[in-house]
């Protein structure tokens, strides 16, 4: 089976030098390597050795032995797609945009079979599709950022559901039919009798949010299995927020993540080379 993180080695480092504004050049000649290797290993095609990853984790504030595990594809996250327990459940809609699945989510609240559908993988069809297949009541449509890949089709969904919007007031607002419902941290929102928290999770995007139900949190591209979503805004504001008020919560909370497998706080804590 083909290794199911969403970043390999190249991504992480990439990420790593491009968030810390650190060029190629200064990292290869602190690396005791040329910078066409550190090119090809960021493009997958060259292999580190295990003393490189090491010096590379230094460079770049990595942890060396979580990166390692990655570089040489020992760990994965236990990620159960499908996730049930008393109070809720999730199901995932996985689908392919530009060449790479995307993640959208259905919150199901069991006890009324209210549900609120996180993000559209950019594809309402599919989204819709799981809402008929699992005969729940969509009641919320939650944006956990505003990027084309997790809301293109929101208009379709907002036809189709007759939801209201949500989504991070310092995001930029994606194309809607009607007016968005603007959140910020620790904002409240109902799904049936589940009580949902708004997150701040920035950094990959200027309001990026997360959602946060019981065990349950849906992160959208603040941070993957075993990596984080590229820093296109803020490297320090994203591993800040991501650490601060993501993995301070119970080692248990499954985080549901825009592309790549589900995780939990334990499995970063213990395995991510970001924190
Ligand atoms: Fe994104």
């Amino acid at each position: 089976m083909a290794y199911a993180l969403e970043d390999e080695f190249g991504d992480i480092i990439g990420k790593a030098r491009r968030g810390q504004n650190i060029s190629q050049s200064q990292i290869a000649t602190a690396a005791g390597i040329t910078e066409a290797e550190l090119a090809r290993m960021e493009q997958y095609t060259l292999k580190p050795t295990e003393s490189q990853v090491f010096r590379l984790a230094e460079i770049l504030n990595l942890d060396g032995a979580k990166l390692l595990d990655i570089a040489t594809e020992r760990w994965e996250p236990e990620s159960p797609q499908q996730i049930s327990d008393a109070a809720l459940a999730v199901i995932t809609i996985s689908a392919p945009v530009g060449g790479w699945p995307v993640n959208a989510y259905l919150l199901v609240c069991k006890a009324t079979d209210d549900a609120a559908i996180i993000d559209t993988a950019a594809h309402p069809d599919l989204v819709l599709e799981q809402v008929d297949a699992h005969n729940v009541n969509p009641t919320a449509i939650l944006l956990t950022h505003a990027h084309s890949d997790h809301t293109d089709g929101l208009p379709q969904l907002q036809t189709a559901t007759g939801c209201e919007t949500y989504i991070h007031r310092d995001e930029p607002k994606p194309r809607s039919n009607t007016q968005l419902r603007e959140v910020a941290h620790d904002d409240v929102l109902s799904v049936g009798e589940l009580m949902v928290t708004v997150v701040n999770t920035p950094g990959h995007t200027p309001g990026g949010c997360s959602f946060l139900t019981q065990n349950a949190a849906f992160v959208g591209d603040a941070i993957f299995a075993g990596s984080v979503g590229g820093p296109n805004i803020s490297y320090q504001a994203e591993i800040e927020s991501v650490r601060d008020n993501l993995l301070s919560l119970p080692d248990t909370v499954r985080l549901y993540p825009g592309h790549g497998p589900s995780t939990t706080v334990g499995e970063e804590k213990s395995h991510n080379p970001f924190f």
